[in-house]
């Protein structure tokens, strides 16, 4: 499928098959604005430098740089509901304490004692507790971080308990999600989505889904290449072949938003530009309904006079309604359907979608920077008739294991997963042995990657910062 791009200008060049906005606009139940909306810019096409996966020393950069003032998604509100419940969110080799102190009082404490560094709680647990005892002597915090206990306090004259309270991250909330930022000088998260993405994540509502299949495992490369991984739809025709007939992979859509959110939009129901005239409308339909890839199993609909895209979107609908026992006849056919995906940078994507509604979190392994924590969380919507649903705890795979091999995973999904970490040990492992020192991206589809790794450069191009509180003087 190599065209002519003629005298077009570098970004401007797109595929000839129907745009993602021109397949919407057939749509039935009219898309909202946030969706009929594209907000594409180039940003240069030179080279990226391969050091930045490969080299230990700048993924320790990174910690001291990237990590330390960026919003993370730590966990969600309702891991936390009550007063007293926590959170231990890990990153690298930082590690916080995320508890509500009142109803609408949720703080991050960095996880070590103010006496000779002990972990106050293990990493990746939760749970609930009335103060915070260090295992090692016994020191202790209250809910809200003053210092509630100094065992044999008239030996530490010197440690006023007025002044010993926790350290704290900063904390805010937005759509469900609990964001920590070590930096007390980064901007606010409203400022830091900017106006857009922000108006974006406000119409999704997520606050009222919850997670209800949640999947962690170890991915085989450095955490920013497994993040581009999945930034683009480019690499679905060879890597997911299986998918395509049924997915609009070269003419999805790319879009950037200020410094920290971009996002694709990838139509399903219509076919592949790269496999045009080889499939009919029903066999578009039957890719989700029946054989090898489809993601439902069951009867076999048909597509009568209409598309395989509307006959999807109603099929869904209705298949979502009666599971979650809620209304979406407002909702349109692109949110029922579509793949959208938005990264918060650095490390969280969002899939606001019906039909696969999703987050994704990286997170680097601080022991080794070939490889990464990722996690798939599938969110629900809150039923409308019941209580909110606990979250799912997370079921961790090992290296060996296929994402099939997940309780609640989609088959057909997994193996996507599992496609996916094959390509990236490769990947890792060809940067390494390669004679060239630079990825080359497209100008159009992997302008999310351009994207993400400016930011990248914009953070380490600053001096390190590590959080710092230091011992107040007594007296
Ligand atoms: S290290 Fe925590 S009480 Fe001693
Ligand atoms: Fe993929």
């Amino acid at each position: 499928m190599n065209i002519q791009v003629g005298k077009l200008e570098s970004g401007e060049a797109r595929c000839p098959a129907l745009s993602t906005q021109e397949i919407i606009a057939k749509d039935k139940v009219v898309a909202p604005g946030w969706v009929r909306s594209e907000s594409y810019e180039f940003l240069g096409d030179e080279d990226i430098s391969t050091d930045r996966y490969i080299d230990p020393a700048y993924a320790k950069g990174e910690m001291e740089r990237l990590w330390t003032r960026t919003w993370q998604f730590a966990c969600r509100e309702e891991h936390i509901p009550n007063v007293g419940d926590y959170y231990v969110y890990d990153l690298g080799s930082y590690s916080f304490i995320v508890t509500r102190v009142a109803k609408d009082d949720i703080r991050a404490y960095f996880n070590a004692c103010l006496h000779r560094g002990t972990k106050l709680r293990p990493s990746g647990t939760e749970g609930s507790a009335a103060e915070f005892q260090c295992p090692f002597h016994g020191w202790s915090w209250n809910l809200d971080g003053s210092n509630k206990r100094i065992v044999c306090n008239w030996d530490f004259p010197h440690a006023d308990p007025e002044t010993f309270k926790l350290p704290q991250a900063r904390v805010q909330t937005l759509g469900g999600f609990v964001w920590v930022n070590m930096d007390a000088d980064a901007p606010t998260l409203e400022d830091y989505l900017g106006e857009e993405a922000l108006a974006h994540f406000k119409a999704w509502k997520l606050e009222d889904r919850y997670i209800h299949v949640h999947v962690q495992k170890a991915f085989p490369a450095n955490w920013k290449l497994t993040v581009e991984a999945f930034l683009e739809a480019y690499h679905v025709i060879e890597t997911h072949p299986q998918v395509a007939p049924s997915n609009a992979d070269a003419n999805s859509q790319y879009d950037v938003y200020g410094e920290h959110v971009n996002r694709f939009i990838s139509p399903l129901g219509v076919c592949s530009p790269h496999l045009e005239g080889q499939y009919s409308e029903q066999d578009i339909l039957d890719q989700f309904t029946v054989g090898d890839g489809s993601m439902l199993a069951g009867e076999r609909p048909t597509v009568g006079e209409g598309t395989a895209r509307q006959a999807m979107a109603d099929m869904f609908r209705g298949m979502f309604e009666q599971a979650t026992n809620s209304d979406l006849s407002k909702i349109s056919d692109s949110e029922i359907l579509d793949c959208f995906s938005y990264t918060v940078f650095p490390n969280t994507y969002v899939f606001p979608g019906i039909s696969l509604p999703m987050v994704y979190r990286f997170r680097p392994d601080p022991r080794d920077h070939r490889r990464c924590i990722y996690e798939v969380m599938f969110m629900r919507p809150v039923p409308l008739d019941g209580p909110r649903p606990a979250p799912a705890e997370p079921v961790v795979l090992t290296d060996g294991q296929s994402f099939t091999e997940a309780e609640g995973m989609d088959p057909g999904f997994g193996r996507i997963l599992d496609q996916d970490t094959d390509n990236l040990y490769a990947q890792q492992e060809g940067l390494e042995a390669s004679a060239k020192h630079g990825l080359t991206l497209g100008n159009y589809q992997e302008i999310r990657i351009r994207h993400f790794e400016k930011a990248v450069d914009k953070y380490m191009a600053m001096e390190p910062k590590r959080p710092n509180w230091q011992r107040p003087k007594v007296g």
